[in-house]
This record gives structure tokens, C-alpha cells and sequence, in this order.
């Protein structure tokens, strides 16, 4: 085994803290870094390798934070930059490391260098954007990434380009200057001991400069141009100048060979496997999604990546318990008929699918504890931008965390929470699930734990095409029963953990188990 195929990032478990949305210490209803700080016991009892942080600089909030002012400070409603280093330090003091998230694609329309550009025609910072002539017509008739117009006008009347909200102005990383402040800001957070970035929206970087349309068979103006793979090896060098450092890439890309492009082995270190996100619950589907990914990342040489949730994407409990089972911002589900049930029963299955497949596995918080997407949030409560403009929107996800207590908030806070938390959680708080062997959390506990005595490799098990089966080693499988009846389990010493009980020797539709052979 090479020292790259041993690094931290390859098969660590990654748990992604929402700040919004972890554990409020100030009473002001939003999720800080000093909530975090006092909850990092449930991240050490959980077990995970690493915290990824969403972003918690300065920012005016427009897409909660994605809209960033300065990123090398924290905003107040989050804390200050001592609190960010002293959990950093406490982090590492537990075992825990920490990835910061980096938006390259745009910054907020706050931040100096977009004031600056609006300031004055004149203003150097003006080529740090997309700016064009003030005409009647838009320069391009672009979809933004959230539906809607890519172009708004600035006070002087000419347009700047924003593949978000307004409040986000896209970026031109032609110009040195932007490409040297990325790296800049790169080791500032290195230097403060971060052990990796999360790169958002990393394809999206570079724009055809002449502004053609989007059409079919030619190539796309603003994704995955080639440009944006020079900035992801300038990126690896600077990774490179400090140990164990890792770039994680947020990539949504259908083609698999654009895909792992992005994981040469000069580029980044990993990236989110989204085709498995979105993947429907079907063993067919699923056989070959693992198939893609692992062939895929073998080629390349960079370590696969399982994601069942994020907070962008509706939650898998709730996925999971819909008539269609797969996810994509295309195919809006909201408000259609969900079994929570079977959604919990199947992300059970799930998490032990996800913390056996050979590569790291991504916790979005919350998702151990059981909780479902919030579709009752009324829409005066909504914050999330793409609601305007899409139709759809990622509060249901991003609700606060359940700690303990009958009746919201959880003792997620003192005041009321930024977004509403469904009155049934009461028997999902950490504290309701604690010492429960039935419940979710300690199911994660538990895989978490036992992970670690799989084996290396991976080699499917025949057990029938609706059943997904591999081990991991000599000693190890896994068998997530994906048939619609109960099947015989293969020949084994002991059962090491179950998603759900069995029926004698047979393993129920929707479960899982690890098994020691
Ligand atoms: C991807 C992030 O995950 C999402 O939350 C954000 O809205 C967009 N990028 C824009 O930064």
C-alpha cells in the first residue's frame, strides 16, 4: 500500500457540521462555533475522523453563508476567529480533524473587492468580476444554478455576472490577482492547522470568455471548462507544502471520465460521490453506481466517497420513504407522500452500505440521529434563496439538531430556533437515542466503530441480483437485502451488526448486516 492509499481522507468517516444549525451557546437561535465546541463529545462518542465545517466567515447570508465577505474571519453570529482556532485545537486535541469549506466560484456582493468594483468604473477590482457594457438586453440568457437570470445590474447600469443570487458575484479567475488571494486564503487556513478544504461548486470556476449560449453538443460556457484544472494543481502544490492536507472537491458532473478528471493525481484528493446520492433505491441501479464509482476512482487512484445527504439535498429518510427514491434538483418531490418508516428502515440499511464500501463515508449531522427532511415549514419561515427561484427549498434539511427535551427547541437553544423543528423528534434528541441499541445513533456508534475491523478490498458475494453482497478481506462482508422478500444469509461466524431485526437465518427486504466470516 502506497503512503497515499493509507492518508487520513481515503477512508476516514466525515462528518459535516451546518454551524446554523449544531448547537446554539449564545441564545440568539443560530448554531455558533461555541455550540459546537461544547457538543464535540457526540462527534468523539460518535467516533468520526473529521468535521467538514460549512462556511462560517462574515457574510451578509443571502445563501446562508455560501456568500462570503471576508474568508479569513468568522462572522459574529458564528463567533470570532479565536473561537474557530480554539475548536480547531480541541478538535485535534480529540482525534477530530477539521476541513474548511472555500467558495472560489463567487464572493459576496459585500466583499471589499465587489464594493470596490462598483464603486468605480475605473476600480482595478472591476476585472476581478464578470462585468459587461449597460445594454437593454443581458448579455447571456444563462440559467442560473438556483433557475432564474445569471446577470443583474450594478449601480452604474452595466451587468455583472452571478451564477447564484445576485448577492453572489461570480468571479474571473483569468486575473492573477484572484488565483493568488485563493491560494493565500488556502494557507491561512492551513497555517491555522485546517487538515483539508471543501472546495464549493469547484467545477464551475471558468467561463467561456465570448459568452456563447448553452446548446446541445457544444461545449458548456461556465462548467468543467479545462481552464479550472490549472487552479486545482496550483491548489495541490500549496496542499502539498504541509503534511496530510486534503482537497475535497464538490464536482456535480454526470460524465464520470469529466468527473475524474478533477482526481488526477496531481489535482484534488477526493471528491462527493453524487451519483451515489442521487442513485434510486433499486439493486440494480445501486450494483452499478458502486461498479462506476469504484472502477472510476481506481483509475485515477484516488480514494471513492459515499454520501447519502448533504445540506442541499432533501434528507435520505425521507427520500428513501418516497415512491421515487432518487434525488436531483431537476425532479422537484416535495409534498409528495412519504412512509417514514420505510424512509427509516432503508437509511438504516443504508448506513451500513455507506460505512462499508471501501473509500471515506460522509455524515451530513442529523443524519444519525434519524431525521427527516421538514416539510412543514411555513413559507414566511423560509430563508433559503432557492426557494424564489426554484420552486424548492433546502430548509427542510438545514433544521436545528435535536439534543434532548420533550418539545423544541431540544436544547438546541434557548430561544427559537431559525428554522422550525418538527414536534415529533422528541424520540430523535441524542439524549432520547443514547443507551437505546434500537436507535439510530447508536446504530452509527456502532458501525462506526466496527468499521475499523473490516478488511481491505472489496469482492461482491453472488447472493442473487437483488441483493447487494461483497466482503472486505477474508473475514468481513456486508449484505443489504434489496429483493422485495426475506433472503438466507451466506454461511458466517457471527453477525456483527444488523440494520434491523432478523427473521431467524433470513435477512428481511431493506436490511443490512455485517457479518464476520
Ligand atoms: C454549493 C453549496 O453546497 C450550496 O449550499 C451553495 O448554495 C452553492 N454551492 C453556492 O455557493
Amino acid at each position: 500500500m502506497s503512503a497515499k492509499d493509507s492518508a487520513w481522507w481515503c477512508d476516514a468517516v466525515i462528518y459535516q457540521v451546518y454551524p446554523r444549525s449544531y448547537a446554539d451557546s449564545d441564545g440568539d437561535g443560530v448554531g455558533d462555533i461555541d455550540g459546537i465546541r461544547a457538543h464535540l463529545g457526540h462527534l468523539r462518542d460518535l467516533g468520526v475522523d473529521a468535521i467538514w465545517m460549512s462556511p462560517w466567515y462574515p457574510s451578509p447570508m443571502a445563501d446562508a453563508g455560501y456568500d462570503v465577505a471576508d474568508f479569513r474571519d468568522i462572522d459574529p453570529v458564528f463567533g470570532t476567529l479565536a473561537a474557530a482556532e480554539a475548536l480547531i485545537t480541541e478538535a485535534h486535541q480529540a482525534g477530530i480533524k477539521i476541513i474548511v469549506d472555500i467558495v472560489p466560484n463567487h464572493v459576496s456582493s459585500e466583499h471589499p473587492w465587489f464594493q470596490a468594483a462598483i464603486a468605480s468604473p475605473d476600480a482595478p477590482e472591476r476585472d476581478y468580476f464578470w462585468f459587461r457594457p449597460a445594454s437593454e438586453r443581458m448579455p447571456t440568457a444563462w440559467t442560473g444554478e438556483f433557475g432564474g437570470t445569471t446577470w443583474s445590474k450594478a449601480p452604474d447600469g452595466s451587468w455583472y455576472l452571478h451564477l447564484f443570487t445576485p448577492q453572489q458575484p461570480d468571479l474571473n479567475w483569468e486575473h492573477p490577482d484572484v488565483r493568488a488571494e485563493f491560494e493565500d486564503i488556502l494557507r491561512f487556513w492551513f497555517d491555522r492547522g485546517a487538515d483539508g478544504i471543501r472546495i464549493d461548486s469547484a467545477a464551475l470556476l471558468f467561463k467561456d470568455k465570448d459568452l456563447p449560449e448553452v446548446r446541445d453538443g457544444e461545449p458548456h460556457p461556465f462548467r468543467d471548462l479545462d481552464a479550472v484544472h490549472d487552479v486545482y494543481r496550483a491548489w495541490r502544490r500549496v496542499a502539498d507544502e504541509y503534511p496530510d492536507r486534503a482537497l475535497i472537491g464538490e464536482v456535480w458532473m454526470p460524465e464520470v471520465d469529466r468527473f475524474t478528471n478533477y482526481l488526477r493525481p496531481d489535482e484534488l484528493h477526493a471528491a462527493f460521490n453524487f451519483d451515489f446520492l442521487g442513485c434510486a433505491w433499486d439493486p440494480y441501479l445501486m450494483r452499478a453506481c458502486i461498479d462506476r464509482t469504484l472502477d472510476a476512482h481506481a483509475g485515477v487512484g484516488a480514494p471513492p466517497t459515499w454520501v447519502l445527504s448533504n445540506h442541499d439535498v432533501t434528507r435520505h429518510v425521507t427520500r428513501y420513504g418516497r415512491t421515487d427514491t432518487t434525488f436531483s434538483f431537476g425532479n422537484n418531490l416535495d409534498g409528495t407522500p412519504v412512509d417514514l418508516e420505510l424512509g427509516t428502515r432503508r437509511a438504516r440499511a443504508a448506513a451500513l452500505l455507506s460505512l462499508s464500501l471501501p473509500g471515506a463515508t460522509y455524515v451530513y449531522q442529523g443524519e444519525e440521529l434519524g431525521l427527516w427532511e421538514n416539510e412543514n415549514i411555513a413559507e414566511d419561515q423560509m430563508q433559503d434563496p432557492m426557494y424564489a427561484r426554484r420552486g424548492h427549498s433546502r430548509d427542510g434539511c438545514r433544521v436545528p439538531l435535536p439534543w434532548s427535551g420533550d418539545e423544541p427547541p431540544y436544547g438546541f437553544s434557548t430561544a427559537t430556533p431559525w428554522l422550525p423543528q418538527p414536534a415529533e423528534w422528541k424520540d430523535r434528541t441524542v439524549q432520547a437515542q443514547t443507551g437505546d441499541p434500537n436507535s439510530m445513533l447508536e446504530l452509527y456508534r456502532a458501525a462506526i466503530r466496527l468499521r475499523r475491523s473490516q478488511g481491505a478490498g472489496f469482492a461482491w458475494l453472488d447472493r442473487g441480483a437483488e441483493v447487494l453482497a461483497y466482503t472486505r478481506g477474508p473475514r468481513f462482508a456486508c449484505v443489504l437485502n434489496l429483493s422485495g422478500a426475506p433472503v438466507p444469509l451466506p454461511e458466517h461466524k457471527t453477525c456483527l451488526l444488523a440494520s434491523g431485526p432478523l427473521d431467524g437465518d433470513l435477512l428481511p427486504r431493506d436490511t443490512a448486516v455485517w457479518l464476520r466470516l
